[in-house]
């Protein structure tokens, strides 16, 4: 029989003992239930930015950082590159099996079902100016679906939280093209439902509806497999951030509106719209050394952009597998010779010989190579965060109904250690 493992905390001062029943998952390191600490010694624990806190339970995504593992449901990134679609990962994320090929049908004509967006949505957009950012447009757009979609907020029935799942997954790329189309002051397009998910976006995006247009097979292979790649990453910035906005009850759309802000900073997935500049502003292969020189600095606030993980300490994966697509993607409808993919090799090659990033172990991460490809396809760069958040949200929405599922769900409410003023008079002058 397996022996129990327990941690004992002793406090000396207190003369107490506290015995940590240690619990085990499927996989990763084990954890250590702390939620007595304070009820029984009068302790906070003290971890900003979580560097050894796990904040949920969660069966949906697996990473082994230190390997370069990542695990969607049990299954490796790179099979599923290889032989899925983005809405069979969606499936699999948020029902927990891959789809039958009955199921995978029902579930994209599901999708299908809700790609429109409401009449009086559109004019949303209007109160932006042309050149605002697209991801302040849909942080906006997304954050209003609750004041359209009243039969899908209450949290506590599932058939409404699968249906805001469904209508977060459908009405993203949607969304997203209209953004664009705002953007660039074309009119919007709508879905055409025999497309499928990628190609629809590609559509929305770049017809107009004076010319046929027929999508790429490869850019929409190419977009579906980025899709995939970014579609669910554990307990990162954005997924906490809508877990910790739904513990309150908050509904799904305002909780996956929350998720997109927390997702724009480029320390997360902001970092491919960074990176992408980021190589436009080194320009050349010539100047690597001196960028090099600058991310080493620690007077200098540059980092190399779309290098380095919290968690992978070993090459991304997910960076192995869209570097490889990048060279197809390229070929085929880029500029093989593009500058910049052959100065982000150089980069790269530079940065992983350095001792600097040898030792502190960065490596280029997801959004390093993902730009290249957004490029290739003619998104532009302020386009590339959004991309993102389309993806993502399988993740959000497969993340959030877990939680609520979860029978001991609880407000997220952390504590602090607090280094203000102690208790003092206001000053009263008569
Ligand atoms: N360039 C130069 N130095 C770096 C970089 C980088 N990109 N990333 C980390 N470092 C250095 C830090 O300066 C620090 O050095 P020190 O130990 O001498 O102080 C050390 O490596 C550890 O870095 P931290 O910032 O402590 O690591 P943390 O886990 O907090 O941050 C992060 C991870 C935010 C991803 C960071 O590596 C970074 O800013 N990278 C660039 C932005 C990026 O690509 N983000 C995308 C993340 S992936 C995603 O969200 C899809």
């Amino acid at each position: 029989m397996e022996q129990k493992r327990v941690l004992t905390l002793t406090d000396p001062v207190a003369n107490k003992t506290l015995a940590l029943p240690v619990m085990t998952g499927t996989e990763g390191p084990a954890v250590v239930p702390i939620g007595n600490l304070y009820r029984e010694l009068g302790y906070f624990t003290f971890d900003p930015g979580f560097l050894s806190t796990a904040s949920c339970r969660s069966a949906v995504t697996f990473i082994d950082g230190e390997q370069g593992v990542l695990l969607y449901r049990g299954y490796p990134i790179e099979q599923l590159a290889q032989h899925s679609t983005f809405l069979e990962v969606a499936y699999l994320l948020m029902y927990g099996e891959l789809p039958s090929a009955r199921q995978r049908d029902d579930f994209t004509h599901t999708i299908d079902c809700h790609t429109m967006i409401n009449e009086s949505l559109k004019r949303f957009y209007d109160g932006f100016y042309h050149d605002a950012h697209p991801m302040a447009i849909m942080v906006g757009v997304v954050g209003s679906l609750s004041a359209f979609y009243h039969d899908s907020t209450d949290i506590h029935d599932p058939h409404h939280r699968e249906v805001a799942a469904h209508r977060m997954i459908a009405k993203m790329p949607t969304i997203a093209a209209a953004c664009y189309k705002h953007s660039v002051g074309e009119p919007v397009v709508y879905p055409k439902n025999d497309l499928g998910y990628a190609a629809n976006l590609l559509h929305m995006m770049f017809s107009v509806p004076s010319e046929e247009y027929v999508v790429d097979p490869v850019a929409e292979r190419a977009l579906d497999l980025i899709f995939m790649l970014h579609a669910d990453h554990e307990q990162n910035a954005s997924t906490s951030t809508v877990r910790l906005a739904g513990s309150s009850g908050a509904n799904p759309f305002a909780c996956i509106a929350s998720g997109i802000a927390a997702l724009w900073g480029p320390a997360h997935g902001g970092a491919n719209e960074a990176a992408l500049k980021m190589l436009e502003e080194i320009g050349d292969v010539k100047n690597v050394p001196k960028y090099i020189a600058r991310a080493k600095d620690k007077d200098d606030p540059f980092r190399l952009m779309g290098f380095g993980h919290r968690v992978y300490k070993n090459y991304d994966p997910r960076a192995k597998v869209i570097r490889a697509a990048c060279h197809e993607v390229l070929a085929k409808l880029g500029d093989p010779d593009d500058p910049l993919f052959e100065l982000a090799m150089a980069l790269e090659e530079a940065a992983l010989k350095d001792e600097y990033f040898i030792e502190r172990k960065l490596y280029p991460n997801v959004d390093f190579y993902s730009g290249l490809i957004y490029k290739a396809l003619g998104i532009p760069t302020n386009m590339f965060t959004v991309m993102f958040a389309i993806a993502r949200t399988a993740g959000w929405v497969a993340q959030w109904m877990e939680m609520i599922a979860e029978p001991q769900q609880r407000i997220g409410r952390p504590r602090q250690l607090y280094v203000g003023p102690p208790r003092r008079d206001y000053p009263v002058t008569d």
